[in-house]
């Protein structure tokens, strides 16, 4: 029907959102209604990365991965599994040995293998597209020098990729990271998909995070990347969608922000009650983005929001904890917003 999100995107490209472990561990749960009836695709928010799913060597928790697998099946989603290998959220048995020192190259190697192969496994045939490296590249267009990077070297990814081809030689493999559109970054990020595929490595999408706020990036920036990534001959995914409307405490990064009532206040005005002008900046900003990305619906295969209402999003908690932002599609009321009658008009 035309009055959701999914509706409105059918046969365009496929429309998610993530679920938080709160909202999966809820039976009945309205934001899960809501997200069926609005999206059809998922990705968890969490409960895949594997501090989570892999706390120690010998013990995986598989019960909210489950949970979410069950949930798709039941709403016929399209499923994407986050993220097999990220130097956040990996617990630190990981890096260590028996003895407590820096594992050894070989068996880290081997810990990735393992820890790749069992979750690519398990949900094979349910799972149709990984993130199986997210995050790797600087936005220099270095390498970041993550635990992984140090003790492997560079070729922890080409194995990551590896493990997981090996394990579901069907699922798409995608390489995922933010900041997508700096100039130095993309060409990072195009060096290294080029290097893969020079080996014989199948990527089959790229990820660009899309964590903006009101400003920056601006739109034309963002259609160079599509466009520059689209031209590896991989699909683009736009992934983690959101849409800050708060101020970013850029100049005071490092000071205790949390501490300071006065500032923190300065940096939460809309508390209260999001003003209707900037209600209107975020939806127009949102119709920005979503006709550039129906633009290049060839390329495209899913846009992905990072959380089903404002009520709950990781940017209520960051920069700064216990803020009020409004960065998603469905509102703390929720209902959708403008944007959707905006995009139903457009497609139509
Ligand atoms: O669930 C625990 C809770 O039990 C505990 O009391 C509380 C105290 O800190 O922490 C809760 O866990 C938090 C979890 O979110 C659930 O809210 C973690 O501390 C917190 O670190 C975690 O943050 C997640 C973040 O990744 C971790 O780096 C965010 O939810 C999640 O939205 C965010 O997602 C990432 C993508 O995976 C990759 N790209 C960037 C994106 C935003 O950072």
């Amino acid at each position: 029907s035309l009055d959701s999100f999914k509706g409105v995107l059918n046969n365009r490209f496929y429309i998610g959102t993530a679920l938080s472990n709160e909202q999966l561990i809820r039976e009945d749960n309205k934001i899960l209604r809501e997200a069926a009836n609005q999206f059809n695709a998922i990705v968890p928010e969490n409960c895949m990365k594997s501090a989570l799913i892999h706390p120690q060597k010998e013990v995986y928790n598989f019960t909210l991965a489950d949970r979410f697998i069950e949930y798709g099946l039941q709403h016929d989603m399209w499923m994407t599994g986050h993220t097999l290998i990220w130097h956040s959220q990996t617990p630190d048995w990981f890096f260590k040995d028996s003895n407590g020192n820096e594992v050894k190259r070989d068996e880290l190697i081997h810990r990735m293998k393992d820890h790749i192969t069992t979750l690519v496994h398990r949900y094979k045939d349910f799972i149709k597209g990984w993130d199986v490296v997210n995050e790797a590249i600087e936005d220099d267009g270095s390498y970041r020098e993550t635990k992984f990077y140090k003790i492997i070297g560079p070729e922890y990814i080409n194995l990551a990729f590896k493990f997981a081809r090996e394990a579901d030689p069907k699922a798409e493999l995608y390489y995922n990271d933010y900041s997508m559109t700096l100039p130095e970054k993309r060409a990072g990020v195009i060096r290294m998909i080029r290097a893969l595929q020079r080996q014989g490595i199948r990527v089959d999408g790229i990820g660009m995070q899309g964590h903006v706020n009101l400003t920056s990036p601006s739109i034309e920036a963002f259609e160079n990347s599509i466009v520059a990534y689209a031209d590896l001959g991989v699909k683009v995914m736009i992934t983690e969608f959101d849409i800050s409307v708060l101020p970013f405490p850029n100049e005071h990064l490092g000071a205790d922000i949390n501490t300071t009532v006065s500032y923190k206040e300065q940096l939460n005005p809309y508390k209260e009650k999001l003003p209707d002008t900037i209600q209107q900046k975020f939806n127009d900003r949102c119709f920005d983005f979503f006709k550039l990305f129906l633009k290049y619906d060839k390329a495209i295969t899913r846009v992905t929001v990072w959380g089903v209402s404002d009520e709950y999003s990781w940017k209520n908690d960051w920069p700064i904890t216990g803020r009020t932002d409004y960065p998603l599609l469905i509102g703390r009321n929720h209902k959708p917003k403008e944007i959707l009658k905006q995009l139903t008009t457009y497609v139509a």
